[in-house]
């Protein structure tokens, strides 16, 4: 009788071990995207859209334009442009948060339906997805610790020193193009930004919204004189190939934020967000 009240104690608690390991690697799991469902836009609007989902994926390391505020919430200017596109739907918005280089992938496979994450359109990314009107435009910039702002003033200057890029990113285009560039390419531009206060790499090239934002937050690091070019200018709404009306939905939500100014806004208002 002992024995068994001991195994089933034994069993009870390797059970519950493992419960717990399963749950964590639901919640923590490095790739495992993290969902999250913002207020819903209107569900139930006037073309019966009840129960209708928008899932929209993003990397939320990416201020101003997506990226989690002191309370763990995703926000950004992205993410209002995907709440303005749900709520001309009449869907429900649900945001998955990934890492950059699979969200191209994610949607391919369907289960995202659109990406709004800074995505700069390439001729690459156009065959493999559909890709919007350009929503708004930024430039590139790099970004160095401190006391090196005057040596890296120049995309010369980069030459043959080690360059941390975002993973897939087109700024891992920009750095490919830099003689004997050493490159490395990380998931998270987070990890970048430590890659450089750890003195790893010599210089990064980031998104200029995004290089200013981290500047304003981080101790010890400065955006460079130097000005990365590329064609791939501005940002577009990725959805699944041949996905027409869905596309045709995003670009007249973008015509109507663009031109009431809305989108100016959003951006302003991130911007601030981001500085808190
Ligand atoms: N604009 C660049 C690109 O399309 C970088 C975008 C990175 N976005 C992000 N949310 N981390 O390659």
């Amino acid at each position: 009788m002992k024995k068994w009240g001991i195994l089933i104690v034994a069993l009870i608690m390797v059970t519950s071990v493992l419960a717990a390991c399963g749950q964590n690697k639901n919640n923590a799991g490095g790739n495992a995207p993290a969902t999250e469902n913002q207020g819903a836009a209107d569900n139930g609007g006037s073309n019966g859209g009840a129960g209708k989902k928008l899932i929209l994926g993003l990397s939320a390391d990416f201020p101003p334009y997506e990226f989690r505020d002191s309370k763990g919430e995703i926000v950004g200017f992205d993410v209002e442009i995907a709440k303005e596109i749900a709520k001309d739907l009449g869907a429900e918005l649900e945001i998955k948060d990934m890492l950059f280089d699979s969200l191209l992938n994610e949607l391919e496979s369907g289960r995202i339906d659109l990406v709004i994450s800074g995505l700069s359109p390439t001729p690459e990314r156009a065959e493999q997805v559909d890709l919007s009107k350009i929503y708004y435009k930024a430039e590139q910039a790099v970004v160095t610790v401190t006391e090196n702002k005057d040596k890296y003033a120049t995309m010369e200057s980069l030459e043959g020193v080690k360059i941390g890029v975002q993973k897939s990113s087109i700024q891992e285009d920009i750095a490919k193009e830099i003689a004997g560039a050493k490159l490395t390419s990380l998931g998270k531009i987070s990890d970048i930004i430590m890659q450089l206060q750890t003195g790893r790499v010599d210089a990064a090239i980031i998104e200029g919204p995004v290089a200013e934002s981290f500047v304003k937050n981080v101790d010890g690091i400065t955006i460079t004189d130097a000005k990365p070019v590329t064609e791939d200018e501005g940002y577009v709404v990725g959805v699944k190939k041949g996905n027409t009306e869905l596309l045709d939905q995003v670009n007249t939500t973008l015509d109507r934020l663009i031109e009431d100014g809305s989108i100016d806004k959003f951006v302003t208002e991130a911007s601030e967000l981001a500085e808190q």
